[in-house]
C-alpha cells in the first residue's frame, strides 16, 4: 500500500518522451514575435554607437531595443530583493547604460515577426566601442587580490585566518598543495526560454525556464515596478537546470522588455552559444590546501586557501564548505581571496564550492595518505567525525562509515595495491582511488494546497519545480501515504507562481522541502475529515476523539475496533461535499525569517514538524565515491572503467527517482574531471569553447557502469518525512576519486582540472 519507498516510474515519463509535456519555449501565443538578442564583441568598454538603421528596415523587423531607446527600469538593490526573497543571476540590468562588462553581454535586442528575421537582423546591427583591456586570467589577477569580503552568504567567508599556521609547523607530518579547477558553463539539454504576455501596462505572465517560479516572479515585480500579485511566471517542465535557471538573466528581461515594446507576446529563446556567455558560469579556483598529521594519522589541522573571481553578483564558490564538515580535526583554517575578472557573474552550478572543494581536499587527504602509507581508507576513517567542529554541533544523522564499509565492498577495495604502477593490462595501467563526498541539507518554509474529491482522487498544488528530477512523482507518492490512498488516484500540479508558495528547487532541497509540507497538508485533511465524521451521527466514528481514529486504504478507522470504520467517500457523501480542499504550510524552525513570498496559508496549529530540536545539529549528506581507471601508456587518455558511489541522505523516497540522480550527477561530474572546460582567449576576452564541439561533456562511451547505494536510514531530526536531498552528493567525490585513482595507476599526481591527458603525459 505503501507509495514512500518504492521505486516508481515517474508519473511526466511517457508526456516527456511523447512529446505531451510541454516546455517553456512551446507556449506558443497569437499574434507571438520573435526576439533576438545582440551581443557584445568586447570584453570590456563603452558602446559609443549603435547604428540600427539598415537592421530596422530587413523584412519582418517591428522594433530594435538598444540602451538609446529601452524603458528604465528599477535599479536592482541587492538587499532590498533579498528581502523581497529574490535575486538576480548578476546585477545587470539590460539596455540601461552604455557599459559593457564582459563578451556577449546582450546589448540589444532585435524583435520581428519571425525567428529567422529576428536573428537576421539582429546581425545588421552595427556597434562601435571604445574598448579597454580585458583581464580573464585569474593566476594574474590574483597577484592583486584581497581577501572576499562578501559571498551569497550571510556574514563574512573566512574562518580561522592565521590559526592554523602554528600547528601546522608542529605536526609531525606535512602536505601542502595547490589545485586548480577552471571555468565551467551551464549546459542544460533545454536552453533559456521566456515567453512574455502583457496585459495592458501592469500585468503579466510569462513562459520561462525557472527553477524558482516565485523568486523570478518577484524579481519582475521589482525591477519592472509592478504588484508581485500581478506578475505570474509558469515553469511546468524543465530540461535541467543545476543552477543556471534559479534567478532570472538578462535574457529573460529583455524579452519581458520586448513584449511591452511592441504591445504583443514575445518569445526569446538564447542559442546553445549563447549559453556560454549569458547565464553565468562556474568560476575557477586556485585553492591551496595544507594538511598536518600527528605520528599516529591523527590530523592535526588543516588549511583551505582558495583564489577565485567574483562579478556582478555577491555568488561566491564556497570550496572550503566540505573542509569545514569533514574530519576530527581539530583547527579548521578555511580562507578566501576574490579578484575581478571581465567575465559574466560567477554562479551556482550543480555542488557549487562542494564540488571543486571536495577536489581539492580530498585530493590532499590522499596525498596525506600516501605520504603515512596509510591506505586513504583507512586514513579517512582513522580522522572521521560526527560533529561539526567549526559549528560546534553534532551531525543531526550520519552514517559516512557505513557508505565506506559498503562502498569498499561493492566495489572491491581490497583489490587495491597501496603503491602506484603495479597494476597492468596491456598497455592499460589500472587504477583505484576513492573519495568522500559531503553537501549541507537545507529545507525552506513550503505552503502546499492539496484537495480531495468525493471519488477518492487527491489533487496536490504547489509553486515548486521539476526540473528532470522526479518532484512530479514524489510528490504524489507522498500525498498517496498521507491520505491512504493509491499513487494512481492522485495528479500534481508544479511550476506555477499562482500556487501556494515554495521554494527554489535548488541546494537539494525540493524533497527536503516540499515533501513535509505535503505530508502536513494529507494530516490537515484527514482532520477535516475526521471532524466531519465524529458530528456525524450516521458515523462509526461517531463522538469519537481525533487521537482515537487511524486512517488506511482511503478510510477512517477506529484504532480500537478496526471493524468501525468510515470512508472518506461517504463521509463526504452524507456532509454533502464533493470536494474537501485545505491548504498547510511547513515551517523549519532552520529557515530564515518569513519574506514577502511566504505562504498564506498556514492552518490552526504550528505544523507537527516544527522541529524544534533543528538547532542543536548540524544538517548535512554523506557520501563516498570509489572508481576504477585505466590510463593508456603511451597516449596518456584515461578510461573511467567502474564507478561505485554510496549516499547518506536519510529516508529514500523513491529508489528509482533518486537513484537517476546519482547517476546524472556522476556522470555530470566526470565531464568535471576529465573534460569540462570554458577556454578564453586573453586577447579579447570571449571564450574559445562556444558549443559542444569543444566544450566537451562525456558522451555514452565516457560512462562507465555505476554502481548506486543507499543507506536509507531517517534522519528524523531533520523534517518529519526524514528524507534529505539526493541532486547534489552523488558526484561531489568524483573529480577527487578520479584524480586519485589516476595516481594509484600512474604515479602521477595531477591537481589540475579537468585531468586532460596533456598533463599526464607532460614531465
Ligand atoms: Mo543547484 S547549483 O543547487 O541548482
Amino acid at each position: 500500500m505503501a507509495s514512500i519507498g518504492k521505486p516508481l516510474d515517474r508519473i511526466d515519463g511517457k508526456l516527456k518522451v511523447s512529446g505531451l509535456a510541454q516546455y517553456a519555449a512551446e507556449f506558443n501565443q497569437p499574434n507571438m514575435a520573435y526576439a533576438v538578442p545582440v551581443r557584445a564583441t568586447v570584453a570590456k568598454g563603452t558602446i559609443t554607437g549603435m547604428d540600427t538603421a539598415a537592421a530596422s528596415k530587413s523584412g519582418g523587423v517591428i522594433t530594435i531595443l538598444t540602451h538609446q531607446n529601452a524603458q528604465k527600469l528599477k535599479a536592482p538593490d541587492p538587499e532590498a530583493m533579498q528581502k523581497a526573497d529574490t535575486s538576480l543571476g548578476e546585477f545587470l540590468v539590460p539596455l540601461q547604460s552604455n557599459k559593457v562588462e564582459y563578451f556577449g553581454q546582450l546589448i540589444g535586442v532585435v524583435v520581428a515577426e519571425t525567428y529567422e528575421q529576428a536573428r537576421s537582423a539582429a546581425e545588421m546591427v552595427k556597434v562601435r566601442y571604445a574598448k579597454e583591456k580585458p583581464a580573464v586570467d585569474l593566476k594574474v589577477a590574483l597577484q592583486t587580490a584581497g581577501r572576499t569580503q562578501k559571498s551569497h552568504r550571510p556574514g563574512s567567508p573566512q574562518v580561522n585566518e592565521g590559526k592554523a599556521a602554528a600547528p601546522l609547523a608542529a605536526s609531525a607530518h606535512r602536505v601542502e598543495a595547490t589545485y586548480t579547477t577552471v571555468v565551467e558553463n551551464h549546459h542544460p539539454m533545454e536552453p533559456h526560454a521566456t515567453i512574455a504576455l502583457w496585459e495592458g501596462a501592469d500585468k503579466l505572465t510569462i513562459y520561462h525556464t525557472a527553477q524558482g517560479v516565485m523568486r523570478s516572479k518577484f524579481a519582475l515585480a521589482f525591477l519592472f515596478d509592478l504588484l508581485p500579485e500581478n506578475v505570474r511566471v509558469l515553469s511546468p517542465y524543465l530540461g535541467g537546470g543545476f543552477g543556471s535557471k534559479g534567478n532570472n538573466w538578462t535574457q529573460c528581461h529583455l524579452a519581458v522588455m520586448a513584449a511591452k515594446a511592441v504591445a504583443r507576446p514575445v518569445k526569446l529563446v538564447i542559442t546553445r552559444q549563447m549559453m556560454a556567455t549569458t547565464v553565468g558560469r562556474r568560476s575557477a579556483t586556485m585553492q591551496t590546501v595544507s594538511l598536518g598529521a600527528d605520528a599516529q594519522g591523527k590530523m592535526t589541522a588543516i588549511r583551505h586557501h582558495t583564489g577565485t573571481y567574483q562579478n556582478l553578483a555577491a555568488f561566491l564558490e564556497l570550496t572550503g564548505a566540505p573542509t569545514q564538515t569533514l574530519y576530527a580535526t581539530p583547527i579548521k583554517e578555511i580562507t578566501y581571496n576574490s579578484a575581478r575578472l571581465t567575465l559574466c557573474a560567477p554562479t551556482f552550478m550543480r555542488a557549487p564550492g562542494y564540488a571543486p572543494g571536495c577536489f581539492a581536499l580530498e585530493s590532499a587527504v590522499d596525498e596525506m595518505a600516501y605520504k603515512l602509507k596509510m591506505d586513504p581508507l583507512q586514513f579517512r576513517i582513522l580522522n572521521h567525525t560526527s560533529f561539526d567542529t567549526v559549528e560546534k554541533l553534532p551531525f543531526s544523522a550520519e552514517y559516512l562509515l557505513d557508505c565506506y564499509r559498503i562502498g569498499a565492498e561493492a566495489f572491491g577495495w581490497s583489490r587495491r595495491k597501496m603503491e602506484p604502477r603495479q597494476n597492468k593490462q596491456g598497455r592499460w595501467w589500472v587504477g583505484y582511488g576513492m573519495a568522500s563526498a559531503v553537501y549541507h541539507a537545507h529545507r525552506s518554509i513550503t505552503a502546499v494546497r492539496i484537495r480531495l474529491t468525493a471519488d477518492g482522487k487527491v489533487h496536490v498544488m504547489t509553486a515548486s519545480q521539476d526540473l528532470g528530477t522526479g518532484t512530479y512523482t514524489i510528490v504524489a507518492q507522498t500525498a498517496a501515504d498521507a491520505l491512504g490512498l493509491p499513487f494512481e488516484n492522485v495528479t500534481v500540479e508544479l511550476g506555477d507562481s499562482a500556487l501556494p508558495p515554495a521554494p527554489l528547487s535548488a541546494g537539494s532541497q525540493t524533497t527536503s522541502s516540499v515533501l513535509p509540507a505535503v505530508m502536513l497538508a494529507g494530516e490537515q485533511l484527514r482532520k477535516d475529515l475526521m471532524a466531519l465524521a465524529i458530528a456525524d451521527g450516521k458515523s462509526d466514528l461517531k463522538g469519537q476523539s481525533v487521537d482515537a481514529i487511524t486512517y488506511a486504504d482511503g478510510k477512517l478507522v477506529l484504532k480500537s475496533d478496526v471493524s468501525k470504520s468510515d470512508s472518506y467517500r461517504s463521509i463526504m457523501r452524507r456532509a454533502n461535499r464533493e470536494t474537501i480542499e485545505t491548504c498547510v504550510t511547513a515551517v523549519p524552525v532552520t529557515d530564515r525569517k518569513m519574506g514577502p513570498s511566504s505562504p498564506p496559508c498556514m492552518v490552526g496549529e504550528a505544523p507537527a514538524d516544527a522541529n524544534a530540536d533543528a538547532k542543536k545539529y548540524a544538517f548535512n549528506v554523506f557520501g563516498a565515491q570509489f572508481a576504477e581507471v585505466w590510463v593508456d601508456e603511451e597516449l596518456g587518455v584515461v578510461k573511467v572503467k567502474a564507478i561505485t558511489s554510496v549516499h547518506d541522505v536519510g529516508r529514500i523516497i523513491n529508489e528509482k527517482t533518486a537513484r537517476s540522480q546519482v547517476i546524472g550527477a556522476v556522470i555530470y561530474h566526470i565531464g568535471q574531471a576529465l573534460m569540462e572546460e570554458t577556454a578564453f582567449d586573453p586577447r579579447y576576452g570571449n571564450p574559445a569553447t562556444r558549443s559542444f564541439a569543444d566544450y566537451h561533456v562525456p558522451v555514452q562511451l565516457d560512462v562507465p557502469p555505476i554502481d548506486v547505494h543507499f543507506i536509507n536510514k531517517p534522519d528524523p531530526h531533520f523534517a518529519v518525512t526524514e528524507a534529505k536531498g539526493v541532486g547534489e552528493i552523488g558526484g561531489i567525490g568524483i573529480p577527487a576519486a578520479i584524480a586519485n585513482a589516476i595516481f594509484n595507476a600512474t604515479g602521477k599526481r595531477v591537481r589540475d582540472l579537468p585531468l586532460t591527458l596533456d598533463k599526464l603525459m607532460a614531465g
